[in-house]
């Protein structure tokens, strides 16, 4: 059997396609065929890169997703630009540093930006794609949660742990809930993948503390997680709905 997977005419919506897990699979999907709008927060120029490289199948779109305004108009403007959607990957978020010794007030801050980004930002945009699926003839929502959500993360990062825990919940009560409306949602859940926010853990830690139970001769790279999305983007893996794929090495098996 060969298997040749053709996004062509696939419209997906993937958040934090700046840089990192999720550039790597934005360009993944476009190598495929799809027509990607790339959505960015800071870090507009990572983003104008991968648009350069396919001008004709891609679209730019700016939003700060620890605003619930930014987030909605965001779905609603990738909506316009592509003229309906398929696919919404939801990847962008943070990793903020909140140690037990932080003033209750900043350790509030990051708990709230934490959830902000990584849990309602997210549910926001599920659930406007869900009610746009299911009048729409289906479609699927990828989500990236991580290793954090099952065994937990270290003190400094609860926040981020409890926020990845949540958005699992919420992504298998909406595979639960909507698979008759044609709605399709899956999780991947990375271990330490070599990016911008595995370094902050890396200068943290050190590069002995990332490597640590990985069972593969190096750490992960984001080209390591982006064939998976391009699966699960295609309909080929409909019946792993509600499924969490854990791409960890081997550092944790649950
Ligand atoms: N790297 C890991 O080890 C690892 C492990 C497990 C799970 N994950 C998850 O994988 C996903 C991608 O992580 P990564 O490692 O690729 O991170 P990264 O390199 O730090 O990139 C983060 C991405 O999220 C966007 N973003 C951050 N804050 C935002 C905000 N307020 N509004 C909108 N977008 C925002 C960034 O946009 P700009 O650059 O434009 O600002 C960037 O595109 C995250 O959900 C992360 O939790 C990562």
């Amino acid at each position: 059997m060969s298997l040749q997977i053709d996004l062509a005419g696939k419209r997906i919506l993937v958040t934090g396609a700046s840089r990192g897990i999720g550039r790597a699979i934005a360009e993944a999907l476009l190598s495929a065929g799809a027509t990607v709008a790339l959505h960015y927060n800071r870090n507009a120029d990572g983003a104008q890169q991968v648009h350069a490289a396919w001008p004709e199948t891609s679209i730019l779109i700016g939003a700060d997703l620890s605003h619930s305004n930014s987030t909605t108009q965001l779905f609603h403007d990738a909506l316009r630009a592509l003229d309906g959607l398929d696919v919404l990957v939801n990847n962008a978020g943070i990793a903020a540093e909140m140690p037990l010794s932080l003033e209750t007030d900043q350790w509030e801050h990051a708990w709230d930006l934490t959830m902000a980004v990584n849990l309602k930002a997210p549910a926001l945009l599920s659930r406007l794609a869900v009610k746009h699926f299911a009048g729409d003839g289906g479609g699927r929502i990828i989500t990236v949660s991580s290793r954090a959500a099952f065994r937990g993360d270290t003190a400094d990062y609860m926040a981020y742990a409890a926020s990845k825990g949540g958005i699992v919940s919420f992504t298998r009560s909406i595979a639960r809930s909507f698979g008759r409306e044609g709605v399709k949602a899956f999780l991947l859940a990375p271990g330490f993948i070599r990016t911008d926010m595995a370094q902050d853990a890396i200068d943290l830690y050190g590069e002995d503390y990332v490597m640590e139970g990985i069972r593969l001769p190096r750490l992960t790279e984001p080209q390591d997680i982006a064939p998976i999305a391009v699966l699960l983007a295609s309909g080929l893996a409909d019946h792993a709905t509600g499924c969490t794929i854990d791409i960890n090495a081997a550092s944790y098996v649950h």
